[in-house]
């Protein structure tokens, strides 16, 4: 990651920030990346996403239940729009408890100065016709905002004689408290929710909202290089925000292109994107041809990326295995199972790449080796096309030992409609 944040960092503006999402396994050596990149008087929050409800069988420690997001400006003068939650009912019931005829509810706050203001002491004779006397440090503001409050009905006249006069504080005009770095108000995205796409690692709406109302005015660019299924660059555009959206995977591209059809009624034209109302996406593979073009490497990781799993670092000596796929189903069933956060780690299953035109036989007989030396039940063959005699020794392979392969050709790949699933 560090190259990639390097590169944010530099092309940040002045006035711009910087949030990197990741959870515990990684977090702390982030922040220490990521001061190293920005300087650590940059660093303005951790937040503290609460994402996950608490679950019951935790092993012998604390449930984890959080994210961090780590929150970083390129400079001290950075755009900043501070957000107010709501208040909470009880708070209502028992800090707002006058009400107007007009339905209205307000608090009684004081009028009394903070600090001593000698210039702020006046005896003030009130629409009422009482004269009230300020309290010794001064009233909170002078004679004329004083006799507006008045005349707009806002002053709160005591009941007793020689009692304080207050202001009434509306709560349609409070702002309610500010924003702080916990935030347990955003639920994740579940299966059953409308905006869920079956996207695994898709985030809630809400959450990249409140980021970019923060961060950004109307008009300013919001830039998300690993956008996966898009949930910042619908965030950006509901919000009037410009965007430019990365990701490494095709199909990543293709559900995030048309969520910003479908949810943003955006069109995907050439000529609309240059006077700023359309969409493009830009250096999709579209072809085989294309792909057959690709360095063995690049190609070895779009293929992986694209299947949804996790390219293998080690390219020399990688032991015939290109990739991991790690199933969404078996993190969550071992979630709820014991011993839980790491074991989803050993549930995972191979991928073998090759750009040859077709697979023959002997690749899939090392392929064979490869699974079975990792001790796995299944494993994911990508290739342009596969001999018969290939695929006679996958059917093979299955029938005696129980272990099945997946031939998957680029063309299958190309044409996979994840929405569709
Ligand atoms: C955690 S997901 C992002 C999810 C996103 N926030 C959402 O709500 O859908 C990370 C994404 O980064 C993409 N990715 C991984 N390596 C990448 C790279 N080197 N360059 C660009 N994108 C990459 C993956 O394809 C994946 O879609």
């Amino acid at each position: 990651m560090r190259p990639r944040c390097v590169e944010l960092h530099r092309v940040l503006k002045k006035t711009g920030s910087f949030y990197y999402h990741c959870d515990w396994h990684a977090s702390h050596y982030v922040k220490v990346m990521l001061d190293q990149i920005f300087g650590e008087n940059q660093f303005q929050n951790e937040i503290i996403w609460k994402r996950t409800h608490a679950h019951g069988n935790i092993g012998r420690r604390f449930g984890v239940v959080n994210d961090s997001i780590f929150f970083y400006t390129r400079n001290t003068d950075y755009t900043w729009n501070q957000e107010y939650l709501a208040f909470a009912d009880d708070y209502i019931e028992r800090r707002f408890n006058y009400t107007d005829p007009d339905g209205r509810r307000w608090q009684s706050v004081t009028l009394r100065n903070p600090g001593k203001r000698p210039n702020l002491h006046y005896p003030y004779t009130a629409s009422n016709g009482v004269t009230y006397m300020p309290h010794p440090n001064g009233w909170s503001c002078d004679l004329e905002r004083m006799k507006q409050y008045d005349s707009e009905g806002r002053l709160h006249f005591p009941s007793k004689a020689g009692g304080q006069l207050r202001l009434k504080m509306y709560l349609d005009e409070s702002p309610g408290p500010k924003l702080q770095n916990i935030w347990d108000d955003i639920p994740p995205i579940n299966s059953q929710a409308a905006e869920a796409l079956g996207y695994p690692t898709q985030k809630p709406l809400p959450l990249l909202e409140r980021i970019i109302e923060a961060s950004s005015n109307r008009n300013d660019i919001v830039l998300d290089a690993f956008c996966g299924c898009g949930t910042a660059l619908v965030a950006a555009q509901k919000l009037k925000r410009q965007w430019i959206g990365i990701d490494i995977s095709p199909t990543a591209c293709r559900v995030m292109a048309m969520r910003l059809k479908k949810d943003c009624g955006l069109k995907e034209d050439e000529k609309l994107w240059a006077i700023g109302r359309g969409f493009i996406v830009r250096d999709l593979p579209k072809t085989e041809a294309e792909l057959r073009k690709y360095p063995a490497f690049e190609f070895e990781n779009w293929a992986v990326v694209a299947l949804g799993g996790i390219p293998n670092k080690v390219q020399v000596g990688d032991l015939g295995i290109d990739g991991r796929i790690y199933p969404v189903s078996a993190i969550l069933e071992l979630r709820v199972k014991e011993n839980v956060e790491m074991d989803f780690m050993d549930v995972w299953y191979p991928i073998q790449v090759k750009q040859t035109d077709k697979v023959g036989r002997p690749d899939i007989d090392a392929f064979e080796t490869a699974i079975q030396r990792a001790k796995r039940k299944l494993g994911y063959f990508v290739g342009f096309d596969f001999t018969g005699d290939a695929l006679f020794e996958i059917d093979r392979f299955r029938r005696e030992t129980g272990c099945e392969i997946k031939p998957l050709t680029v063309r299958e790949i190309l044409d996979e409609e994840v929405l569709q699933r």
